[in-house]
């Protein structure tokens, strides 16, 4: 459920036409709904509280890290979920605590590492034994004592766009179910590692859960091994993954619920405290990418809406095949069948081909629905475009929470070199 609704006939975001926005901020704009994030972390956290006591859930800044969403979901008691130092900063000057902060990927380098246990954090996801050893190296040099988790591989299928698949075995992430035995027993012995927990992570927007049970289901085997080889394993991250209803014409993913009682029924006896990584689930439906018609012109079969977002403003259609639903702001009852399509010149600024939907001409604003999660993140300059504005909604109230990039500073950024100067 989110906030965006149709009153006196125009789409409102809570309680503002959206409309009054496009009118003060100009398009495209990104809009978000705090009633729907607050919504939205509230149903997850409750999903999942039969899962353990005491558990973590971390949103995924990667979803949306602007600093107005991370404090909206702060306020709320969640934690972070960070990839990079940069996340780990928005994250802890937005108002998360450092102890509800996880550092996962694959990459992460020494100044990072040394930053995060510096400023401190709930556990470091480890990804290879490489890795262990350097931070291993890190914690020394500060005389420290790294919290960490091996995130392992659990080779499971996980059903979703191959791009965002991450458990199976020849994906990138984590170590491998055979080989971690020899992982944990090597940072073990490494100084400076407090090695604490478990993870796994196998995918983003999944509409089944059977793979993330199976997932579950081997890491819980992993602890017990674990524990008998006389680990001591406190935590366990469970990762984030569930999708969301993009296209309604199609069943719903399962729902936070669903998620929630699977999750109980194979973790609830580990005894460890439990983590949560949920990005797309939280902000996806909060989001809404507000943009304006410049002109409609004939195509075959379909005439082609061309509208000022593109794919610089929203990759997920050009990156992924993704569906978004385009509404108009105004719907007249009327509706067409349009290829809608942004200013960028390649073919791939396409954002859908044939849809039937309400009656969009020029002029008129359109919404692009469940944009709230990997969006505005995912924006970048190409063909410089701008980076887009995003607006905060609450109840009757609005804020920018991101100026539209100026012009001048996109132009201006560049630097000539002396023997051009
Ligand atoms: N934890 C880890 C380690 C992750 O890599 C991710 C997402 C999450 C949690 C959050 O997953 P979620 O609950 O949001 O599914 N740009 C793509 C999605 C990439 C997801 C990357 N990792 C898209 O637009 O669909």
């Amino acid at each position: 459920m989110d906030h965006f609704h149709l009153k006196d006939g125009i789409l409102h975001c809570e309680d503002v036409p959206l409309p009054e926005i496009a009118a003060a901020v100009g398009t495209p704009v990104y809009v978000y709904s705090t009633a729907t994030m607050q919504r939205h972390a509230r149903v997850f956290r409750a999903a999942v509280a039969d899962c353990g006591p005491d558990s973590l859930t971390a949103f995924a800044v990667k979803a949306n890290p602007n600093a107005a969403v991370i404090a909206t979901l702060a306020a709320e008691g969640l934690g972070a979920d960070v990839v990079s130092i940069g996340e780990y900063r928005r994250a802890v000057a937005a108002g998360i605590a450092p102890e509800k902060i996880v550092f996962a990927g694959v990459g992460k380098t020494a100044p990072e590492m040394a930053e995060a246990l510096a400023g401190g954090l709930c556990q470091f996801n480890v990804e290879s034994v490489e890795e262990a050893e350097m931070l291993s190296a890190v914690a020394t040099s500060l005389g420290k004592d790294a919290p960490m988790a091996f995130r392992v591989n659990p080779d499971v299928e996980a059903g979703t766009h191959a791009k965002i698949s991450t458990g199976a075995s020849y994906n990138k992430f984590g170590v491998s179910l055979a080989g971690a035995q020899e992982a944990y027993a090597r940072a073990r012995a490494l100084p400076g590692l407090k090695v604490q927990g478990v993870g796994v992570h196998i995918g983003s927007q999944l509409t089944d859960l059977a793979p993330l049970a199976a997932a579950f289901e081997k890491l819980g085997g992993l602890i017990a091994d674990l524990r008998a080889a006389g680990h001591v394993i406190t935590h366990a991250d469970l990762g984030g993954g569930l999708g969301v209803p993009y296209d309604r014409t199609l069943p719903p993913p399962p729902a936070p619920d669903a998620y929630g009682a699977m999750a109980a029924g194979i973790v609830r006896y580990w005894g460890v405290r439990l983590i949560f990584e949920p990005g797309r689930m939280i902000v996806a439906n909060a989001g809404v990418l507000l943009s304006r018609v410049i002109r409609v012109k004939p195509g075959a079969p379909d005439p082609f809406v061309i509208v000022d977002a593109a794919m610089n403003d929203l990759m997920r259609p050009a990156l992924y095949d993704a569906h978004h639903e385009i509404v108009p702001v105004r719907p007249s009852g009327a509706n067409m069948k349009a290829n809608v399509v942004g200013p960028v010149c390649e073919t791939g600024d396409t954002f859908a081909i044939g849809r039937e939907m309400g009656r969009a001409g020029a002029d008129d604003l359109i919404a692009f629905r469940t944009a709230g999660a990997y969006a505005a993140t995912m924006a970048s300059t190409y063909n410089s475009r701008p980076l887009t504005a995003e607006v905060l909604v609450n109840g009757s109230e609005w804020a920018l929470v991101r100026p539209r990039q100026e012009l001048a500073a996109l132009i201006g950024a560049d630097v000539l070199p002396p023997w051009l100067g």
